[in-house]
């Protein structure tokens, strides 16, 4: 028998909530334990995960926080929400089921990524999450916004890959060996896929509505394309580093 692995106290109640045995995991399997569950926990519900998604991180949960105060003040019905790039769908999924649960609103919910297995998953959580005759799910492989209907939204999040290239095989093993690298790498300067995607807000985004990019923390407002049309502020995450980017038409 090969030497089981180590794992933390949480790791632990993560594999046993799942019913694995942490003892039958080898020390050579390396795996995030939420590859080993197929789960993970975003906003104390648990999402299916996959290596073909990224495993939500906590500081993203705060997007959803944003985007319902947000739309607190407007009082819309129906509701549309864009999640680009959603993964395994959890910032678009879980604003949605906020809605449809604290709200008499109709909500449109398109979920986009360029990976159609990314999709598949965001596809079979949508199906456990959201129950409502309320909701209209849209799924749709895209390339940033290319294959995405003209329309406007109230809401469009996105996290986007934005780690710098030459700084993948710095990332900790759990993560460069095991996520998607196409859920991590952002380009050259890990700016250019939330560039790109910038220069289209103000063409879907609704007057009222509100758009949120989720950032890394080497970068700044002054790292972005600027756009006339668009106000655009940085909001910190719960650790206090500058992790949103909020835009907002002028
Ligand atoms: C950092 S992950 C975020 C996943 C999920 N939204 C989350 O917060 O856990 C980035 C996602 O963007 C997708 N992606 C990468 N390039 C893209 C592109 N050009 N157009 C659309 N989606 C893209 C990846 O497949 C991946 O699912």
């Amino acid at each position: 028998m090969p030497p089981s692995r180590h794992f933390l106290p949480w790791e632990i109640n993560h594999l046993k909530r799942f019913s694995i045995d942490p003892s039958s995991i080898s020390a050579d399997n390396h795996s995030p334990v939420e590859y080993l569950s197929g789960f993970a926990e975003f906003k104390q519900t648990y999402f299916k995960v996959n290596q073909h998604t990224l495993i939500p991180r906590i500081e993203t949960e705060q997007i959803v926080d944003l985007s319902t105060s947000h739309l607190r003040e407007l009082r819309l019905n129906p509701i549309s929400i864009l999640d680009l790039g959603c993964g395994s769908g959890v910032i678009g999924i879980t604003l949605a089921k906020y809605l449809l649960e604290n709200t008499t609103a109709s909500t449109h919910l398109t979920l986009a990524d360029i990976s159609p297995q990314a999709l598949d998953v965001a596809k079979e959580n949508s199906s456990t999450h959201l129950k409502s005759p309320h909701l209209k799910l849209f799924l749709q492989q895209s390339n940033l916004f290319d294959q995405i209907p003209s329309q406007k939204f109230h809401v469009i999040v996105a996290n986007l890959p934005y780690i710098p290239s030459n700084n993948i095989s710095k990332l900790d093993p759990s993560v460069k060996n095991y996520e998607p690298l196409q859920a991590l790498d952002g380009g050259e300067t890990g700016t250019e896929l939330i560039n790109k995607a910038l220069s289209k807000i103000p063409q879907y985004l609704h007057p009222q509505g509100i758009a949120i990019f989720e950032i890394d923390d080497t970068h700044s407002i002054s790292s972005f394309l600027t756009l006339q049309s668009l106000a655009v502020s940085l909001k910190n995450d719960e650790f206090g580093i500058g992790r949103f980017l909020i835009l907002q038409l002028k």
